[in-house]
């Protein structure tokens, strides 16, 4: 992908996509599959260079896999996997990182997991905390990458996350099934609960009750077959520049609908996008269907707690369309958004006002008056996917050519987002 691009403008968004694989779901039935018994043959997995470096951590461990396109085949060690000789590279990926570290908690060997300099910052703290607690020697530069764990004799815990985090819940719930007991992870917002429902989906039986979900420990995965519905976070970025035309007629189909996901298709409805969903589906447990979506008016919002932990990667596309809104879009309690790949309030405030918008920056937020006129400008991928995706969908109502510098970013998650969008985007 060329690291930089150039965005012209757009008179509507039409045509039909059909998405790679769901990143969250792509990296949690790769790691399952690895502590699994027998094989596992996912199709539609994620094409992200994050769920790459998930398979790479795995071979790092004993793990066998093949990849065919997009079909990935994984032989299952069950539940012990081989010490690695070297540090394992999570690359750019926390969701790789923080889940992995719940799998390496509960076996008996020491191993190193380092990242990209953007992961290296990030807060680790979340995951070292409760698995310390569950037994598991853990090491760190700070509460930062690299992590150093030696695993082995856990024994269960309730945990009481103090950050919305389903990647969080998924490490310790990962943990779980190695320590001695029923362990529980009560969050403080229900996130989403792909986790939950690729370990059933693996033979664990699960509990669920309010914002708690448990197992108990000693379980046994299977492996199976699965197709991974589409990204719904990718499809924000095309729901949302459908969102900026009236004449846009765009469909999605085999697009993942999990309602711990799709906050996003209310919300857009809620700001006078018109969707329809048809050919429900559920596989694994996951939802899955056809999204229609046509333009219309765009209103303007307010999303606060819990929509924002729910909307959490959509928000970057939500705010650079927000100038476009009527009465604009206010985002309170976001705090989590300063630690993702990038700082994504500052990220956002300094593309927005690149392109001439006003924004108020907030610590935990941002207020984004709408009926505002944008122009083209030089954007700033800060090295992040979702603001490298964000921005090229601000750039088609802009007036004037829009450059973006890095846009390489996008392949974290979509490797093929800017031809898909040439795809859809009528002049
Ligand atoms: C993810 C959870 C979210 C999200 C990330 C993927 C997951 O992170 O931002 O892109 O797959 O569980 P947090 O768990 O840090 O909120």
């Amino acid at each position: 992908m060329a690291e930089q691009i150039v965005i012209r403008p757009a008179r509507n968004i039409s045509g039909s996509l059909r998405l790679p694989g769901d990143k969250s779901i792509s990296h949690r039935y790769a790691m399952l599959a690895g502590i699994a018994e027998g094989g596992t043959r996912l199709e539609n997995f994620s094409t992200g260079a994050d769920c790459a470096s998930t398979l790479n951590c795995l071979r790092a461990v004993g793990v066998e896999w093949e990849r065919a396109e997009n079909v990935v085949t994984i032989q299952g060690r069950g539940s012990r996997w081989q010490g690695p000789t070297l540090p394992i590279d999570c690359g750019n990926s926390g969701s790789t990182m923080r889940m992995l570290s719940g799998i390496l908690a509960g076996q008996d060997f020491s191993s190193e997991l380092a990242g990209d300099a953007s992961l290296s910052r990030r807060p680790m703290a979340r995951v070292i905390t409760p698995l310390q607690a569950m037994g598991a020697r853990i090491s760190a530069d700070g509460s930062h990458a690299p992590l150093r764990i030696t695993g082995g004799d856990l024994k269960a815990i309730h945990y009481k996350t103090p950050v919305a985090s389903a990647q969080v819940k998924s490490a310790v719930l990962f943990a779980g099934l190695f320590a001695k007991g029923e362990t529980g992870v009560e969050e403080p917002v229900r996130t989403r609960d792909h986790g939950e429902l690729a370990l059933r989906a693996f033979g664990a039986e699960v509990r669920l009750q309010g914002n708690t979900a448990s197992l108990v420990g000693g379980q046994r995965l299977h492996g199976l077959e699965a197709t991974v519905p589409g990204d719904l976070s990718s499809a924000a970025f095309f729901l949302c520049a459908a969102a900026l035309f009236p004449g846009s007629q765009l469909t999605i189909s085999g697009l993942g609908l999990n309602p711990t996901r799709s906050s996003l298709l209310d919300l857009l409805g809620g700001m006078g996008v018109r969707i329809t969903i048809t050919q429900l589906e559920e596989h694994h447990g996951e939802l899955m269907g056809t999204v229609q979506v046509q333009g219309g008016e765009l209103r303007g919002v307010v999303i606060e707690s819990p929509y924002t932990e729910k909307l959490i990667d959509e928000i970057p596309v939500l705010a650079a369309i927000a100038p476009y809104s009527e009465t604009g879009v206010e985002i309170r309690d976001g705090r989590e958004l300063r630690v993702k790949e990038s700082d994504r309030i500052a990220a956002v405030a300094a593309n927005l006002r690149a392109m001439g918008a006003e924004v108020e920056e907030r610590e935990d937020g941002l207020r984004i008056p709408g009926k505002q006129s944008l122009h083209g400008a030089e954007i700033d991928c800060f090295g992040d996917h979702r603001i490298a995706m964000a921005f090229a969908v601000a750039a088609l109502r802009a007036e004037g050519e829009t450059v973006m510098k890095g846009a390489d970013a996008a392949a974290i998650s979509f490797p093929f987002f800017f031809e898909a969008l040439e795809s859809v985007a009528q002049r």
